[in-house]
């Protein structure tokens, strides 16, 4: 373990307990990183996976509970991180909510959710992580998606938002320079919402998507790794991990 270069350096992930940032978590812990999970209401979920992740390595992974839509939330989440492993050195920006909006039904409250969670919440916690980062030349990675490259029918507001983030993505590799990295992954189809799995739209999806198939949680993880720990001579670029599918018109 003496030449990894992630032995003992810390990772906060957002929205960490389930799914996409579950295994991000998972990756990274693997790979030698201590872990803040953080989660909103999945609090079951994050227990489990910290007792698991600290029974394999002792004192390795830590929780923070925070809705991300509240004012100070950033600053709580981060100063816990502080609090529990006294550094970081990788930001995950993975939480996020996605539903539709179609033009004529969308509502104010949706745009400020969507916004809030996939933009703004990005931001302030970049904001509150940057002197901590700084000092390790840390990183952040994003997690956007190819909807914020080309518009999903009827998620307006959703593809506004990872648009943005893709800016943000690009704007902080500028500004953090040069002691903090940022990047972004994003990714294709990869999970479909629990609350709507609809099989005729994901069969389209493949048969568009050259490598024929959907992706893993692991393959974004494995992305997310690659720019934490690998890439040391990127920023502010997006990897896009969709299995082709920006290729096919
Ligand atoms: N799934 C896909 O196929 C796909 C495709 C392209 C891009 N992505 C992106 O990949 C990332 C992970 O995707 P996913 O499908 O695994 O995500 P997800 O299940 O929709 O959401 C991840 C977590 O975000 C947290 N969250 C939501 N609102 C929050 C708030 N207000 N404050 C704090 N946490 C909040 C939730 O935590 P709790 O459960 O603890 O409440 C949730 O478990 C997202 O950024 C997504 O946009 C996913």
């Amino acid at each position: 373990m003496q030449d990894n270069p992630l032995t003992d350096k810390a990772a906060l992930i957002t929205g960490g307990a389930r799914r996409i940032g579950r295994e991000i978590v998972r990756q990274l812990h693997e790979a030698g990183m201590r872990v803040m999970i953080h989660y909103r209401s999945s609090a079951d979920d994050a227990r489990a996976l910290q007792r698991k992740l600290n029974a394999a390595r002792p004192d390795s992974a830590a929780l923070v509970q925070g809705d991300l839509m509240e004012a100070e939330a950033s600053e709580h989440v981060m100063l816990e991180t502080i609090h529990a492993f006294g550094r970081l050195d990788a930001l995950i920006n993975n939480a996020s909510t996605f539903f539709a909006t179609p033009v004529e039904e969308a509502t104010e409250d949706q745009w400020v959710d969507l916004m809030g969670t996939n933009l703004k919440a990005p931001f302030f916690l970049s904001q509150a992580a940057a002197s901590a980062l700084r000092k390790n030349r840390g990183c952040i990675v994003n997690i956007a998606d190819v909807y914020g490259l080309r518009p999903l029918k009827a998620h307006p507001i959703y593809c506004s938002a990872k648009a943005g983030l893709i800016m943000l993505t690009r704007s902080l590799a500028r500004d953090l320079a040069p002691s903090v990295r940022v990047n972004a992954v994003a990714p294709g189809a990869i999970l479909w919402p629990e609350d709507n799995a609809d099989e005729v739209s994901a069969q389209r999806i493949i048969a568009r998507t050259p490598l024929k198939r959907m992706g893993t949680p692991a393959e974004i993880a494995a992305a997310v790794l690659f720019l934490v720990r690998d890439a040391t001579f990127s920023t502010g670029q997006i990897l896009v991990v969709d299995g082709g599918r920006q290729v096919v018109p």
